[in-house]
C-alpha cells in the first residue's frame, strides 16, 4: 500500500478562494455570546499553533504604513521615546521600534500571542505584557511618550470602540502622540464584519478626550486588492487638556 496522501481534487476554476477570516469570526461570535466578546483573540492565537494561516493578519514584518512614516515623524519624539504598543500580536511593530531605539512597552489580549511575540523577539529589551486595552493597567504616572495603535480597534465590534478609544487618549502623556493605523470607510458603507473598518467620526472622538489632530490620512493602500487605510497622528499638549 501507498503511503503518500490522498490526492485531493484542485478547486474549480473560478471558486471562491477560501475565506481565512471565516474562523476568526466564528470564534468572536461564540466568545461574544458568551460573554467575554475578546476571548475568541487567544482562542485564535492558541489554533494558529497548528494552522498559522488562522492569524489573518500575522504576516509577521513590521507594518508598511508604519515603518513607511517612522523617519518623518519620530523627527519631534524624544531620543529614545518611551513607546507603548497595543494589540501587539505576534510582535513585530514592538521589534522594530525598539531596534531604532524606543523604549517599548507592548502588549496584547492574548496571552499566547505575547509568548510568541516574546519568544520571537527575546534579544529585544521590551516589556511584554499581557493586558486588555479595556482595563490595561499599563499606564506609568506621566503616560507615554507614543503609543502605537495598529490594527486593534478594528477587531473591536462598533459598539465598544467608543470605551476603546476612551481607554487609548489617556495613555498618552503630555506632549505625546498617538499614531493609529486602521481600516476606513464612509458612514454610508457597509459597516461589514470583523474586521470592521472604522469611521473618521469615531475617532475625532480624541479630539474631545484632550488630544489634538496632527494629520489624517485617508488613502487606499497596495494590497490586493487594495483596502482603504486612514493613518491618523495626534498629539497631547504639553499642557492642559
Ligand atoms: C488584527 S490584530 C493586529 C495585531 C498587530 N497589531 C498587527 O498589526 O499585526 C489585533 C490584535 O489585537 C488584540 N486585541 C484584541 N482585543 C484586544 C484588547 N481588548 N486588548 C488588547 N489587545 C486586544 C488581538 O489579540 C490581536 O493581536
Amino acid at each position: 500500500m501507498s503511503s503518500s496522501p490522498p490526492e485531493q481534487d484542485p478547486p474549480p476554476e473560478g471558486a471562491p478562494a477560501p475565506d481565512r477570516k471565516a474562523r476568526a469570526r466564528l470564534l468572536r461570535e461564540r466568545a461574544a455570546a458568551a460573554g467575554t466578546p475578546d476571548r475568541w483573540c487567544e482562542d485564535l492565537y492558541r489554533e494558529a499553533a497548528s494552522a498559522p494561516e488562522l492569524v489573518f493578519w500575522g504576516d509577521r514584518v513590521p507594518n508598511p504604513n508604519l515603518t513607511a512614516r517612522w523617519e518623518a515623524w519620530s523627527r519631534d519624539l524624544p531620543a529614545h521615546p518611551e513607546v507603548l504598543v497595543t494589540g501587539a500580536g505576534y510582535g513585530d511593530d514592538a521589534a522594530w521600534l525598539a531596534d531604532r531605539g524606543a523604549r517599548v512597552t507592548a502588549f496584547d489580549v492574548s496571552p499566547s500571542a505575547v509568548a510568541a511575540a516574546s519568544g520571537r523577539f527575546s534579544d529585544r529589551p521590551i516589556r511584554w505584557l499581557a493586558g486588555d486595552l479595556f482595563a490595561p493597567g499599563l499606564q506609568p504616572a506621566a503616560g507615554f511618550q507614543l503609543v502605537v495603535e495598529v490594527y486593534t480597534l478594528q477587531v473591536l465590534h462598533p459598539g465598544r470602540r467608543a470605551a476603546a478609544i476612551a481607554s487609548l487618549a489617556p495613555l498618552v502623556s503630555p506632549g505625546g502622540e498617538l499614531w493609529i493605523i486602521a481600516r476606513g470607510r464612509d458612514a454610508d458603507d457597509d459597516p461589514g464584519e470583523l474586521p470592521w473598518p472604522l469611521l473618521r467620526s469615531e475617532l475625532a472622538h480624541l479630539t474631545q478626550l484632550g488630544l489634538v489632530e496632527h494629520s489624517f490620512e485617508d488613502y487606499f493602500d497596495e494590497e490586493t486588492p487594495p483596502l482603504r487605510r486612514f493613518v491618523a497622528r495626534y498629539r497631547r499638549p504639553e499642557t492642559g487638556g
